[in-house]
């Protein structure tokens, strides 16, 4: 199963330190399939709510993916503000792709309410909505450890990897802006690539603004003229 430019890079951000990698939302199951198959950490969890497709994923995976000793997986049929995080231990990423960023706010809320005491790591990458997210995850004292811009099929995705470490006791990551700081910044030490995430970043900024723009439009809420102001204010940086 060969990953698309999405996933992989939300792939490439995990890093190889985690006891359990949970795949949320994984639907084809192809991103938890391929660190499985790359063998990322002891376990790996694949989770959906719908019985249908948890089961042609266990079937499928049965079937291809050979028992190893050094990586377990399991599929959950389950709603994700429910994951059972606190019945395992060890270091846990929760990775959430693919859905709209307002119910990633609140599924996002839900696991971190449900369990104060663990330290998770959250690696995602939603649809849409990314300011409300960003929103819910300062409120609920999120470190950055990344966060990068991702093309694939002409749309442009945000993926933030961040510690549910509380601010005070953090040692890693800095403070998540509402709009974003280091997607701004075109930073590859290879001078093509560096352009090409300048060309990016450039495209994104634009979309986003006129985003905005057509909502201020319609609707004179004083809250968007604020997110509006906020992305009018971006400079980009070339390093
Ligand atoms: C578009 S797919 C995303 C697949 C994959 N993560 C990706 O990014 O390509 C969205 C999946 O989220 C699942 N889903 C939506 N809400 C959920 C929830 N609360 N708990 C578990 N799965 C959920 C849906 O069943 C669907 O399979």
């Amino acid at each position: 199963m060969k990953l698309g430019i999405r996933l992989k890079q939300i792939e490439t951000l995990v890093a190889p330190d985690y006891d359990h990698i949970w795949d949320c939302c994984c639907d084809h199951g192809f991103l938890g399939a391929s660190l499985i198959n790359k063998q990322r950490a002891p376990y790996i969890h694949l989770v959906d709510i719908v019985p249908e497709l948890i089961q042609s994923l266990n079937e499928k995976l049965t079937r291809h993916i050979p028992a190893h000793p050094d990586c377990q997986w399991d599929t959950h049929c389950l709603d994700i503000s429910r994951l059972p995080l606190s019945h395992y231990s060890g270091k846990q990423l929760v990775i959430i792709a693919g859905i709209g960023g307002d119910l990633m706010a609140q599924l996002v809320n839900d696991i971190t309410l449900a369990n104060p005491h663990i330290e998770i790591d959250f690696l995602l990458c939603p649809v849409h909505h990314i300011y409300t997210l960003r929103q819910q995850l300062i409120e609920l004292n999120m470190m950055l450890k990344e966060e990068v811009l991702v093309k694939e099929n002409k749309r442009i995705y945000e993926v933030l990897l961040l510690s549910s470490k509380p601010a005070h006791i953090a040692d890693s990551g800095n403070k998540l802006s509402p709009v974003g700081n280091a997607i701004w910044q075109a930073t590859s030490s290879d001078q093509q690539l560096r352009l090409i995430e300048l060309q990016i970043a450039e495209e994104y900024l634009t979309k986003t603004r006129k985003h905005y723009q057509r909502m201020q439009y319609g609707d004179n809420d004083p809250k968007i003229q604020t997110i509006l102001q906020a992305y009018q204010d971006i400079t980009i940086k070339m390093q």
